[in-house]
């Protein structure tokens, strides 16, 4: 079984209980990132250096390259949550996909940092709501509403990317297409065995 932990005391806890493994998810991940603020590019070799048991990195990673440097940080593997989001396969509206495919690194945000709940979401109406509550001193049960599971839902499945807060990561910024996920993991492969060779050539 593997936890997922966004720093090395997690990861070295993770190790001593009895996990098989760990995912390490940086703060570019979607979802809710710790706090502690630790990039993938320093997290994954941290750890990796520090445990005996795999490492996954989690967090910035959508495409061969960045699964490339994954591998060279020290992973095992990656996991990727954004980037499955724009397949063929994934069940949500159309419109979230085509939306993922045209917003960039910049366009997601991290919010809800002031209730110790953060997390990394595409900038929209209802997280500009979020964070101009929080600013003004909201409480989370003002907030709580804008949050609910059916507003989530509904946004998903109904195509309104402004209705819901979508968890996606700063790894948005590599996806250009809507493959289907056998062409997006053979692409990935491919890409990350020509960089990994590039790479070796820059060094031989
Ligand atoms: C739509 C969506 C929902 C997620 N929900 C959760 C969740 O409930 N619990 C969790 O630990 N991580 C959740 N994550 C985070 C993923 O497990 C993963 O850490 C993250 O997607 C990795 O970053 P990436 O999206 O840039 O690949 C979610 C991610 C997405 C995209």
């Amino acid at each position: 079984m593997f936890h997922k932990v966004g720093s090395l005391r997690h990861a070295l806890h993770a190790e001593k209980v009895g996990y098989d493994g760990v995912y390490a998810a940086g703060i570019e991940e979607g979802g809710h990132p710790l706090d502690d603020d630790v990039t993938t590019m320093v997290l994954t070799p941290r750890i990796a250096e520090s445990v005996n048991i795999p490492v996954v990195t989690v967090g910035g990673i959508a495409d061969g390259r960045s699964l490339a440097a994954a591998l060279t940080l020290g992973a095992s593997g990656v996991m990727m949550g954004s980037r499955f989001i724009a397949t063929k396969e994934c069940v949500c509206h159309d419109n979230i996909k085509e939306e993922l495919v045209k917003r960039k690194e910049i366009d997601t945000i991290i919010f809800c940092k002031s209730f110790g709940l953060q997390g990394r979401a595409l900038k929209n109406k209802v997280v500009s709501d979020i964070l101009d509550l929080e600013k003004s001193g909201g409480s989370f049960e003002d907030v709580y509403p804008l949050l609910a599971g059916e507003r989530m839902k509904d946004a998903w499945e109904g195509g309104d990317v402004d209705k819901a807060a979508l968890m996606v990561g700063q790894s948005i910024g590599f996806i250009n297409d809507i493959p289907t996920c056998q062409e997006l993991l053979e692409t990935m492969n491919r890409e990350a065995e020509e960089r990994l060779k590039q790479s070796h050539g820059l060094i031989a």
